[in-house]
């Protein structure tokens, strides 16, 4: 199959392209390589013939066009987004114009090609979003599909905005969608301004490891290469015009996260004197921060047989052996504008 993806030079979508091509698909990776973006994610497929890179901003609806008529895809996989919660509440317009705006492109532009093309009951449109479009839990309950939408910060409600038009296309104009909403993501090539890449660059530097209020907010971790697995076999075997939750089966406050992949750097990389756990600064709260997000995964457990393959102990494992192994991937990526500064402070 062909797929064309898009945001495929940033964390998630780079996990997706590189899965699909081992796989055999061709693609097509559309990316307007914004700060998040390296080009590095893909360099394993990057000389294969059987892919290609864009580089298209979806905000520009003739670019687009342009695009997909050069590479007649038999699939889309949406992915590009601005995706951190911070930079949301400093500068919500970017989230505005890509997340929503960028999206409305992407269905218009998909509309039409598919269209034209006779409207082939193949052609699948999958919308990558999240679990924050269902705002925060308390202590008990989980998000299922059926949970009402409860966005509470420009991301979650640009994510939102987005989602509610992929399901409009779909019941409108019958365009074959299918949508995903995921829990946190962690693993290799995590852009070194999230939690997870912060605690494990900021041990090693002997800086400071901030956690925001008492650490307590609660997600669901869910290891990036089963992400991309889930999303492959959503493409291939999920229902039309239906979405799947996609969890990790491991909720964590972010204190115990941070001190497990501090535990396993004390292990792999041990400080001369004492615990890298010592590092540890509380600092004040993300404004709005969601309390918890939890994942009822059942629909996609009982109706594509679809579970994680590790547990977060396993996965993080992973993810800091991938960083101390990485140093020339991430180093560079540490001087990006608003890199390893606090962010989203500005409400
Ligand atoms: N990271 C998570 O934990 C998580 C969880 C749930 C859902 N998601 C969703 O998954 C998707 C991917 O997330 P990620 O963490 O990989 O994000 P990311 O920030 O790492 O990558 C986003 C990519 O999109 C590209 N992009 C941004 N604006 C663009 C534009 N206007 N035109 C073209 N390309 C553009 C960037 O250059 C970058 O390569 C997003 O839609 C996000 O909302 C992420």
């Amino acid at each position: 199959m062909k797929i064309l993806v898009t945001g495929g030079a940033g964390f998630i979508g780079s996990a997706v392209v590189r899965l699909a091509a081992s796989r055999g698909h061709e693609i097509v990776n559309c990316d307007a390589l914004t700060y998040a973006a390296c080009l590095d994610n893909v360099a394993e497929v990057a000389s294969s013939d059987s892919y290609a890179f864009e580089h298209v901003d979806i905000r520009d609806r003739t670019a687009l066009d342009a695009v997909f008529e050069r590479h007649k895809p038999d699939a889309v996989m949406h992915l590009a987004a601005e995706s951190h919660v911070d930079r949301s509440i400093d500068g919500p317009s970017d989230f505005i114009e890509t997340n929503i705006t960028g999206t409305f492109n992407m269905l218009e532009t998909s509309r039409s090609y598919w269209t034209k093309a006779g409207k082939p009951e193949t052609f699948r449109f999958h919308h990558i979003s999240t679990d924050e479009v269902y705002g925060s839990l308390g202590a008990e309950g989980m998000f299922t599909e059926d949970t009402p939408y409860d966005p509470r910060s420009p991301y979650s409600a640009s994510k939102a905005a987005s989602d509610h038009l992929v399901n409009a296309w779909h019941e409108t104009f019958g365009l074959p969608v299918v949508l995903t909403n995921c829990s946190n993501n962690y693993g290799p090539f995590h852009f070194p301004e999230k939690l997870v890449p912060v605690v494990i660059l900021n041990a090693l530097a002997d800086r400071d490891i901030p956690i925001y209020g008492k650490g307590d907010n609660i997600r669901d971790w869910l290891y990036v290469e089963d992400h991309a697995d889930a999303l492959l076999l959503v493409l291939e075997k999920g229902k039309l015009g239906r979405s799947y939750n996609i969890g990790g089966e491991n909720e964590r406050t972010n204190l115990q996260l941070v001190e497990t992949l501090l535990t396993i750097l004390d292990e792999k990389r041990p400080k001369a004197e004492g615990s890298y756990k010592d590092q540890i600064t509380f600092v004040a709260d993300r404004p709005g921060h969601d309390q918890r997000y939890a994942i009822d995964p059942t629909r996609i457990r009982e109706e594509l047989g679809w579970r994680p393959s590790v547990t977060v102990e396993e996965g993080l494992e992973k993810t800091v052996q991938w960083y101390l192994d990485n140093e020339s991937w991430w180093r560079p990526l540490q001087d990006r504008k608003g890199v390893g500064e606090r962010l989203g402070t500005k409400a």
